[in-house]
């Protein structure tokens, strides 16, 4: 394996990753580069980091910046993450959206974005739900993103081994939703229907055409630098239909960005914000 990143070398790697991704990597963060390209290292034929790096910069190598991205994110997921958020959706807050867009009385689809989306279990978690809860796919839309493009592949073809499925598959949700395929399984075509995939960067400019009535952007700010975290925070705000909800992780807080959204817990563990001003029908629990 290549020795430590000299300072010089970290700096710069530092600076360009996060122009890359919004992602803060210091010091501390110094063995991830190290570790996660050595094989880039290795494919590019390079001598040491400094040498990858002035490659990556040349505006030609596109390809080379779309590997060093799926690299160095990180995309610890599950099916299920957390329980707590999938239940306060199925009890309270699908309810709730469900109600307000079937008011609305001009077939009003229910649009959901899963903003760093991973391999796709996340998203297909809420498929699963809205399933169970007998809502037709022509109900919903979930838009499903994430920087990586080998996550984006990944999601598209839905196919789980063993050790993903039962890390928060229920076995009857097994047989309903997915196919077994090889050692794998397979998502089944009729959970993908209401599904998109797309590859977006959180940290660049984007353009989706909806305002969403849920936005799922979990496990990903945490990585964020303090300025590009403000900013991807703003553009959530904006995509927010503005009775809709926003998902974070179960031990993530907004509550240092000013005003912009309020925080409730639902099912004591799940943090689900709305655009201030707003609380819909749902009742804060007490924590
Ligand atoms: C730890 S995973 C979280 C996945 C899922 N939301 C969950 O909580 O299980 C973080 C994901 O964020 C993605 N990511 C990192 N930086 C991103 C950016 N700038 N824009 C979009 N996605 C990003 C990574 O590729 C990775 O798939």
């Amino acid at each position: 394996m290549k020795d430590k990143l000299d300072s010089n070398e970290l700096a710069l790697w530092s600076q360009f990753l996060s122009e890359l991704t919004g992602m803060s990597l210091n010091e501390d963060k110094e063995y991830l580069i190290r570790e996660r390209f050595q094989g880039l290292l290795k494919k590019y034929q390079c001598a040491n980091f400094s040498h990858l790096y002035f490659m990556a910069r040349d505006p030609d190598r596109g390809d080379l910046r779309e590997e060093l991205i799926d690299q160095i994110t990180t995309k610890e997921t599950s099916f299920f993450r957390d329980t707590a958020p999938f239940e306060a959706l199925h009890r309270v807050v699908f309810p709730e959206l469900l109600k307000q867009c079937r008011a609305s009385g001009q077939n009003r689809r229910l649009k959901i974005w899963s903003a760093a989306c991973s391999t796709g279990q996340e998203a297909y978690s809420i498929a699963m739900i809205l399933h169970e809860m007998g809502v037709s796919p022509d109900e919903y839309h979930i838009t499903a993103t994430d920087i990586s493009r080998m996550a984006i592949e990944a999601a598209k073809i839905g196919s789980y081994n063993r050790f993903e499925v039962e890390r928060g598959v229920p076995p009857a949700s097994l047989e309903r939703f997915f196919l077994p395929n090889s050692k794998n399984w397979r998502v089944k075509d009729f959970l993908k229907e209401s599904l998109t995939f797309q590859q977006i960067s959180l940290h660049r400019p984007f353009v989706l055409p909806d305002r969403f009535d849920l936005i799922v952007c979990r496990n990903v700010a945490i990585y964020f630098s303090p300025k590009p975290r403000e900013e991807l925070f703003g553009k959530i705000f904006r995509h927010l239909h503005p009775d809709g909800y926003l998902l974070i992780g179960s031990t993530e807080t907004v509550s240092d960005l000013g005003n912009l959204f309020c925080e409730m817990r639902l099912e004591s563990r799940a943090v689900f914000l709305q655009a201030n001003g707003k609380r819909g029908g749902l009742v804060e629990s007490k924590v």
